[in-house]
């Protein structure tokens, strides 16, 4: 239920002192709005999975070459190949899952190309993002080699569009069997005698579209046919079942996840139900107008609302939800022209924060509904947490949207609460066929977003201020705990396209900021442009 509270009710309620006043003046330039919210601490929702903080990367642009993998011979400082800027910073970031290698690259990639000695491996065209040639130097090893290093858990896509399950059911024997077969022998003789014991694979990606234009019927037979000799191999050490995604819908598409479960029956069913949903816009990344901004900014009550349809609809097969949503792609897809860094090189700024923040909080509000999301992707393509100058620049910067993520790092692993704010009403409306990286439609500027979690005596609560113009000052009430003492963090621009570039690293990143701490409530001034994270004592 909205809340809605006059100017002068919020300063009655106890604001004697402006917390704008306290703050330098140059960002506050714009009008004021008071802010409610309500944060139920004897509420759960459900854990906040550190996996719906995941991510995704792809042989696409420079995200593989040049953004992880530079080679061992590259005069970029690395790690065995590995860009070592790439490595510090996400080992910092903590990258709970990583998906690879596709995308739609996973249909049309062969794993045995990308495993043995690498001037023996063969060279392919990439047939979806370019046509560029690959030398297949980065495969298996390296990207499991890779997650090792940066503490992940990888999620490999598997072949459906191109492959076949024996593909399939070898690529799991390859990685997780212990010995004695001819696959773990090469495994071992590859390098690594230890299996990899690689938990999630992804039996195809949007098979509705460049996977292979299945039909939802079509791509849930495959899904059964795949899936019964995956099991068979990858059951074989108990304590490490494979956990096998089927492939969801494009947005909130019921038809494919009706015909998709329909047809999968008895099973074997899917363990995960990956969906896409894109927030697509209508400009260059640095060009946004507020318009703009806003018409991308208002699809994310549309993913909220997705995910809720979604996951009804799956409850009606599946009631005691042992099937997990996933939101394994969603992130900004701006307007790219310019390949010059690599294909889909997309820059963040404090507009694609926002989002992030947006998204965040939905997963946080929506806690009990999903089991992983994948923000797409990690290094240098569309909302990355990363940029470098190219595959071969030796820069690499944190973008704005690796701060938010660090905003939201400790909300992992808590229990969601329930809140309520100014705003948190989902406007009514139908449910269409979203996402794919296809703008929005027009609508009024977005509001307060706000999320919370708590484990014990700590809880933490994240706000986002998506206006370009209002600065919310927002009067939290905490109900069913006792506040004692907090610190909040921010990441503010009053422009909306600032970033931050190779020459200016640090424009964007977070800093302390101001909260005023009672009993009861606490009260945050957030300014135009904002995501701001709270952490609290609490009894
Ligand atoms: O992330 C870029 C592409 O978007 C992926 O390859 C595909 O799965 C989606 O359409």
């Amino acid at each position: 239920m909205p809340l809605n509270f006059t100017r002068r009710q919020f300063a009655r309620a106890g604001a004697a002192v402006s917390l704008a006043a306290l703050l330098p003046r140059s960002i506050f330039s714009n009008t004021t709005a008071a802010k409610k919210a309500v944060v139920h601490a004897d509420s759960e929702i459900g854990t906040v999975r550190p996996e719906f903080h995941s991510h995704f990367a792809e042989h696409l642009g420079s995200c593989t070459y040049g953004g992880i993998w530079v080679g061992k011979k590259s005069p970029i400082e690395n790690i065995d190949g590995f860009r070592k800027a790439t490595v510090d910073y996400l080992k910092e970031l903590g990258v709970p899952v990583l998906r690879w290698p596709g995308g739609c690259f996973a249909d049309d990639y062969h794993w045995r190309e990308g495993i043995g000695p690498a001037e023996k491996r063969p060279r392919r065209v990439n047939v979806n993002w370019g046509k560029y040639v690959e030398d297949n130097s980065f495969g298996t090893h390296e990207f499991l080699g890779f997650c090792k290093l940066i503490g992940s858990q990888p999620y490999l896509a598997a072949n459906v569009g191109t492959g076949s399950p024996q593909e399939v059911r070898d690529w799991i024997e390859y990685c997780n069997f212990p010995k004695g077969t001819a696959l773990s022998e090469e495994r071992a003789a590859n390098g690594s005698p230890e299996p990899f014991r690689v938990r999630y694979w992804g039996i195809g990606n949007e098979l509705w579209g460049c996977g292979g234009n299945f039909l939802p019927q079509a791509a849930a037979a495959e899904f059964r046919r795949y899936a019964t000799f995956a099991r068979l191999v990858g059951d074989q050490d108990r304590d490490n079942s494979v956990y096998l995604v089927g492939c969801g819908p494009s947005g909130d598409d019921s038809n494919w996840t009706r015909g998709f479960m329909d047809s999968i029956g008895n099973g074997p069913r899917p363990n995960g139900f990956s969906m896409h949903y894109y927030e697509g816009g209508s400009n260059d990344p640095v060009e946004f107008t507020p318009e703009n901004m806003y018409t991308q900014l208002n699809l994310f009550p549309r993913v909220e609302q997705s995910l809720i349809h979604q996951r009804t609809l799956l409850d009606g097969y599946d009631p005691n939800r042992q099937i997990g949503l996933i939101l394994d792609e969603w992130g900004v897809w701006d307007q790219l022209r310019d390949n010059s860094r690599g294909r889909l090189w997309q820059q963040s700024s404090m507009r694609s924060a926002v989002a992030a923040g947006l998204g965040l909080n939905i997963f946080n509000r929506q806690a009990d509904k999903l089991f992983m999301c994948n923000i797409a992707q990690l290094i240098n393509v569309l909302q990355s947490v990363l940029l470098t100058d190219g595959p071969e620049g030796g820069n690499c910067v944190r973008t704005t949207t690796y701060y938010a993520f660090m905003l939201f790092k400790p909300h992992r692993s808590k229990q969601a609460l329930r809140v309520e704010y100014d705003g948190s009403a989902l406007p009514a409306q139908g449910f269409g066929r979203g996402g794919g990286g296809r703008g929005g439609q027009p609508a009024p500027p977005p509001e307060l977003s706000v999320s919370a979690s708590r484990q014990g005596s700590q809880m933490v609560i994240s706000f986002v201020n998506p206006r370009h113009d209002v600065d919310m000052e927002v009067d939290c009430a905490i109900r069913g705990a006792a506040a004692r003492n907090g610190t909040a963090q921010i990441l503010h621009d009053a422009d909306i396209n600032a970033f931050n570039g190779f020459d200016n690293p640090d424009r964007v990143t977070i800093r302390k900021h101001d909260v005023a701490v009672e009993a009861d409530r606490i009260r945050i001034t957030l300014p135009a442009m904002s995501v701001a994270t709270v952490t609290l004592q609490v009894a």
